[in-house]
Order: C-alpha cells, then structure tokens, then sequence
C-alpha cells in the first residue's frame, strides 16, 4: 500500500534526502518557527507560529505561486527531518531564483548537513529547474552560514547597512550570489 502520510523522497546524496513538506513534519517545523535565536538566523517571522497554523500551511504544500520548498531528512535516522529549503521568487524568464535554508535544531549543525541540502537545491535547480543564478540573504554575522556560502562558490552582490533588527541591535544584511550556468565573462 502507498505511505500517503510521508511523499516519495526526490533528490538524496545517500546521508541527507529532499522531499516536499509533509504533516509529519509539523513538530519540527513548528519547533523552529518558535525558536527566537533560530527565526532570527533566517530573518523570519518573529511573532511565534501556531501549529494549526503550521499544518495548514503544510497542506498548502508551504509555498506559494512557483515557489519550492523541501524537508530535508536524515535518511540513517529513520528519515528524521533536520531541516528545510526553500527556493522563492523563482522567476523562469530571467532563470533566477531566492534561496534560503535553515536545520531545525541548533543541535544538528556543524554536521555538513547545511552544505548537504544546499548542494543537492543547487543542483536541482540547476538541472531540473534550468535555473541559471541563485541569491540569498544572510546576516553579516552570522559566520558559520557565510563560511558554508564561501565553500560552494557564493559571492557578495551587496550589503544593507543596519538593516535587521536582531539580540538588542542593528545588523547588516549581505546579499550573495552564484552561477549555477552560464556564468558571465
Ligand atoms: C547555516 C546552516 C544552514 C549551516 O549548516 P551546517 O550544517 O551547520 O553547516 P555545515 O556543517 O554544512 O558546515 C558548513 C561550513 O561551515 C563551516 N563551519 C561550521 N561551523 C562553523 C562556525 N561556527 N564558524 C565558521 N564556520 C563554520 C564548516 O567547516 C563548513 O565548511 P567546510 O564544508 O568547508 O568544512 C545551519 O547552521 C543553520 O541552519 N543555522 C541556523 C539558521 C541559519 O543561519 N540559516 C542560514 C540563514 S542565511
């Protein structure tokens, strides 16, 4: 009989799997939603998140337009969701797209499980998506992401000054960028 509580893995490296966001994922994307420290990371929203409304916005697929989102699981771990990644503003005529990932649990990190699930998202998007470049967002602080975006090539496009509130103080904000093709000369 088919599992229709858990979808079909799609991409997977043989350590972390992708799939889209499932119900049974509620607790670990409600616990994350919830954690100040974790939320602010990811510039999201900080007024704590019900889970009634997490489950809906699960069944919704937690996207929106051509917007992609996938769970990442530990597929040693009986395919325990360590966290997730989300492609938005996909624009398929200028073939660029927004990024942004977060694990679950501060626990998890320092693993290589960041650069697992942004290798395969950029990898898919560059494969299946036809997606040329990728952006994203991250606190100029916030080292351990930056030292993960230096390893896979990402570079700086642009800073916001004193642009995110975040621990009692302004931060800046850097907007980095890759080529996955057809890089400019
Ligand atoms: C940022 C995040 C996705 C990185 O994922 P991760 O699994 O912890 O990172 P990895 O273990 O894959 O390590 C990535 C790189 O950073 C390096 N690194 C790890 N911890 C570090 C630290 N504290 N400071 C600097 N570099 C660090 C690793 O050595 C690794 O580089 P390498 O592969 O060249 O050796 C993850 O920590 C996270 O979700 N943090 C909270 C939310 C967040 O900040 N999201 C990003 C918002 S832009």
């Amino acid at each position: 009989m088919m599992d229709v509580v858990t979808p079909a893995v799609l991409l997977t490296d043989g350590v972390v799997a992708l799939r889209r966001p499932a119900l049974v994922d509620g607790p670990a994307y409600s616990r994350m939603r919830n954690d100040l420290a974790l939320v602010s990371s990811v510039m999201g929203f900080r007024l704590g998140v019900s889970e009634q409304t997490i489950e809906a916005w699960i069944a919704r697929g937690g996207v929106e337009g051509d917007d992609l989102l996938f769970t990442a699981v530990l597929v040693a771990d009986s395919h325990r969701p360590v966290g997730y990644v989300k492609m938005y503003r996909v624009d398929r005529f200028s073939r660029h797209a927004w990024v942004g990932l977060s694990l679950f649990d501060e626990r998890d990190a320092g693993a290589g499980y960041g650069r697992r699930i942004l290798t395969q998202a950029c990898d898919y998007l560059r494969d299946f998506v036809a997606i040329r470049k990728i952006s994203l967002e991250v606190l100029a602080t916030n080292a351990r992401a930056l030292a993960l975006y230096a390893a896979l090539g990402f570079a700086e496009e642009g800073r916001l000054t004193s642009q995110f509130f975040t621990g009692g103080r302004f931060e800046d904000v850097l907007i980095l960028s890759r080529f996955l093709a057809d890089a400019p000369r």
